[in-house]
């Protein structure tokens, strides 16, 4: 008897003890606002329901969240599955041979057939599968406080860069903050980015990040698009610097603010404060009908592991994260868009459902500049635009440094 029991824990420890120790899952992420709490249950409870268990590592900040798994992985105490964003971020741990693949579960549900091609490129590596996507974010976003606007007097939404400093003149004249930013690097970088699309427009933007041409970053035009991009600080409030992305949205739910300009996961936050789309708050993607859409979101990718109960948990992650049913619960929450067209999106709201159209049209999709560049070099831009947006350098002095920039790496 005794022996019996002695075989059967080795064959437990051995091989996992059922479907549910065999499919638990640890998984780091950097979803700790309000809505994004709400959305990664809606991922956990279908894993769950699928048979799994999850075990949640939320850690503050992307950055952080990003570190953490690397270090893990390094240190050999890898999670089942780690955020990135739909981008390069991953790729030199894929070069390192730091990843498992998904290939069965891609096969298996045609991953190929209905993946936008920027999202692809980003997941599909060498003919890999290696993170399996959740979303499609638009980093570009504006959002704004009906209430606010209404109180400034503004009639329309701005279909242009003049036209939208004459409203944040109007907004400031009625007494309200009109621009709502947080002060991290990557927002004020996610902002000059949105500015570089929306204003200097998908040829400015795709030279300096798909091109790395300096003749572009020393042209005019974009000296004159890093004088509008910093004017927009004028706008911003003295509680800015140091503010958290989610904060600033705050002001723009409780109507303090009137506008913040930030990824539609921004929206995660409103429906979780019970607002509507459409009716407390506005959003628009862009000036006027043709604007560009960048594309970003986010993946998990699943760190090299030969342990059969840990490869059943990743796979089993990646086939429920995908599911249509999964797809409209968590993209809902998560204020982003899902990645197969083959769902059921009637009932999403309208901002989503503009996403969803514009997405259709293929010549307006711009990738995220970190599909385009390399981590480092992203880095290195990052710091130059906090340095410009933070300080009183010359608009000639960050042009010098960003040429700099795309020259290496
Ligand atoms: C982005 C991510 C979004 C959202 C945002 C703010 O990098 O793609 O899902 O979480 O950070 O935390």
């Amino acid at each position: 008897m005794k022996q019996r029991t002695a075989i059967a824990l080795g064959l437990a420890l051995a091989f996992g003890t059922g479907a549910a120790f065999a499919q638990k899952a640890e998984v780091i992420h950097w979803w700790t606002s309000g809505g994004e709490s709400a959305a990664v249950k809606e991922l956990a409870n279908a894993y769950k329901a699928a048979g799994g268990t999850w075990v949640d590592s939320a850690i503050a900040g992307g950055e952080a969240a990003r570190s953490t798994a690397i270090n893990r992985i390094v240190g050999g105490t890898p999670s089942t599955a780690a955020q990135f964003n739909t981008s390069k971020q991953f790729h030199d741990i894929i070069d390192a041979g730091l990843l498992n693949n998904v290939d069965e579960v891609a096969q298996k549900n045609g991953w190929d057939k209905w993946l936008p091609a920027p999202i692809l490129n980003s997941v599909k590596v060498k003919g890999h599968f290696y993170a399996v996507p959740v979303n499609i974010h638009m980093p570009a976003w504006f959002w704004y406080s009906k209430a606010a606007f209404a109180k400034a007097g503004i009639t329309a939404e701005p279909k242009s860069a003049d036209e939208f400093f004459a409203a944040l003149d109007k907004l400031k004249a009625a007494g309200v903050v009109p621009l709502a930013q947080g002060g991290q690097p990557w927002q004020e970088k996610i902002l000059f980015d949105a500015w570089l699309a929306h204003v200097g427009g998908s040829e400015m933007y795709l030279k300096i990040y798909r091109d790395r041409d300096a003749a572009t970053l020393q042209s005019p035009a974009f000296k004159s698009l890093l004088v509008s991009y910093k004017k927009l600080k004028s706008y911003t409030d003295a509680g800015s610097p140091g503010r958290n992305w989610n904060d600033a949205t705050s002001m723009v739910i409780s109507g303090k603010a009137g506008v913040q300009i930030m990824g539609d996961w921004a929206k995660g936050e409103f429906q979780a404060a019970n607002q509507t789309a459409g009716k407390e708050f506005g959003c628009f993607a862009g000036f006027g009908p043709k604007s560009p859409y960048i594309i970003a979101g986010d993946v998990f990718v699943f760190p090299k592991t030969t342990d059969p109960a840990q490869i059943k948990a990743q796979h089993l992650l990646a086939d429920t994260f995908t599911s249509p049913a999964t797809q409209v619960a968590f993209n809902n929450k998560k204020g982003s868009i899902p990645i197969r067209t083959d769902v059921d999106a009637k009932g999403m709201d309208i901002c989503a459902q503009m996403g969803i159209q514009i997405m259709k049209d293929t010549s307006r999709h711009l990738p995220n500049p970190e599909m385009l560049i390399s981590p480092d070099v992203s880095g290195v831009m990052q710091d130059i635009v906090t340095k410009y947006w933070n300080t009183n350098q010359s608009a000639d002095d960050a042009v010098k440094a960003l040429v700099l920039a795309v020259k290496g790496g």
